[in-house]
């Protein structure tokens, strides 16, 4: 195979570096093109375009495969757990079961929040969108950490301020709930585990050990997805030396969007509008093909895979299971399952290779847990921080770093007088 692609501009040639990744994929690295052409490249929204050489998550669109450092998403979500995929992900390689137990109690010395981040909390609106708390309260715990908005963290600041970030956000987490309930916060209980501790700060009781098993299991399946539209804005925050609390805080604000992590919201508002409508999907499946109207099937389609995203079919087979697991049906289940099987026999989707994304199911499990829809993106955020913590970590800690700047191509008008 050539180590190299020879680009012909017309009244230039340039001969390219090819990059190939351990699992077989191929880029082109262009970093000196515009150099040694005058010429840049278009890609948009990045479709084509690698940011980063990284070691931390592969996907294979096609064939639907997910793997965190080498791990399939199917093996960790059956063998291992939040915490320790968590360690796995920030130190490239599994813990010990000394180092899990002190990685853990590390997360719970730490899940206590500053009083200064409760009265904030408080600040908001009771229906403000908890997505907008978390943000807020993500980036004010740098004024209470100071100690650890370095630009340049050191080995054992990045041990301290993992670790806190887990226990922190928990707790936040679960006081976002607790405000929009219009009830007073629960302070974590060390000897609880993760998501059992934050049931209990969310409910002000201890539940079942099925309910924080099936949690554990959700956050498993949205720890890291590579350079997703929130983990790569995390790195391009971080890419100008910003700290790293600012950089997740940014990371929960591209979360949000309907079409990133708001979809899980976007999904259950769907079912309820198909259910109220009598479950009658073929009329939502009919505006979602339609050009002329906005409507998108939310769950649906993703940028990357072209085939079943696995956290979706884990997840599907997991509804029966917690379903069952508390005596509870669902009649969204039975209505997204109709819609799935609908969908996957219409060509519109099938041309498009539209699947049943991550977001399509999360939504009935964490119904069932007696989450509330508007927290469901938080549930995604809480999931999804070791992710960006990792990728984070990968970027600062790269020679290769340097700020993130795109370019661009002027469209705009020419030699304009006063
Ligand atoms: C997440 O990137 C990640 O890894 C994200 C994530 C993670 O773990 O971080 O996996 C989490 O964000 C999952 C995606 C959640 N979003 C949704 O479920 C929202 C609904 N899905 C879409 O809006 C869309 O599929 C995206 C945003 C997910 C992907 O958009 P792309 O890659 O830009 O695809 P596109 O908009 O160019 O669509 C290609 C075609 C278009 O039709 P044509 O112009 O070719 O005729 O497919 C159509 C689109 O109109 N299409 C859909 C559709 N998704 C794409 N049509 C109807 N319903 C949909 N859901």
């Amino acid at each position: 195979m050539s180590k190299s692609a020879k680009l012909d501009l017309g009244e230039k040639q340039i001969e390219l570096p090819i990059i190939e990744g351990s699992e077989g994929e191929r880029a082109v690295d262009i970093s000196k093109l515009r150099a040694e052409t005058g010429f840049i490249t278009m890609d948009n929204g990045f479709g084509n375009s690698g940011s980063c050489e990284s070691k931390i998550t592969f996907i294979d669109g096609e064939k639907g495969i997910l793997k965190h450092r080498g791990y399939t998403i199917e093996n960790l979500s059956e063998k291992s757990s939040f915490l320790e995929l968590a360690y796995l992900l920030f130190n490239q390689k599994l813990p010990s079961a000394d180092e899990l137990t002190s990685f853990k109690g590390k997360i719970t010395e730490r899940s206590r929040i500053p009083e200064g981040i409760k009265a904030l909390i408080k600040s908001f609106p009771k229906e403000a969108h908890p997505m907008s708390i978390a943000s807020a309260a993500m980036v004010a715990l740098s004024a209470h950490y100071p100690e650890l908005t370095d630009q340049d963290l050191n080995d054992s600041q990045k041990n301290e301020i993992f670790p806190l970030l887990l226990g922190q956000f928990k707790t936040i987490a679960a006081a976002i709930y607790r405000h929009g309930q219009g009830e007073s916060f629960v302070d974590p209980d060390p000897s609880l585990d993760y998501t059992a501790d934050f049931l209990y700060m969310m409910k002000g009781k201890q539940v079942n050990p099925e309910i924080a098993k099936a949690l554990d299991v959700l956050l498993i399946l949205h720890a890291d997805h590579e350079q997703n539209c929130s983990a790569a804005t995390v790195r391009v925050v971080g890419s100008s030396k910003a700290n790293l609390f600012a950089s997740l805080s940014a990371g929960i604000d591209a979360l949000w969007g309907p079409l990133h992590g708001g979809a899980n919201q976007a999904v259950l508002e769907m079912l309820e509008a198909i259910q109220k409508d009598g479950g009658g999907y073929e009329k939502f499946i009919s505006k979602a093909k339609d050009k002329e109207d906005p409507f998108r099937l939310m769950g649906f389609g993703h940028r990357v895979y072209k085939n079943f995203d696995p956290r979706a079919k884990v997840i599907k087979s997991y509804c029966d299971e917690v379903l069952e697991a508390l005596e509870t049906e669902d009649p969204l289940l039975d209505i997204a399952k109709g819609l799935e099987k609908t969908a996957l026999s219409d060509e519109y989707f099938v041309s498009r290779k539209l699947f049943p994304n991550v977001d399509f199911y999360s939504g009935i499990i964490y119904k069932a847990l007696g989450i509330p829809t508007n927290m469901f993106t938080v549930m995604f955020a809480l999931g999804r921080q070791p992710g960006w913590m990792s990728q984070w970590r990968e970027l600062v800690e790269s020679p290769a770093m340097r700020i993130t700047r795109p370019r661009q191509i002027y469209q705009g008008k020419t030699d304009e007088k006063l």
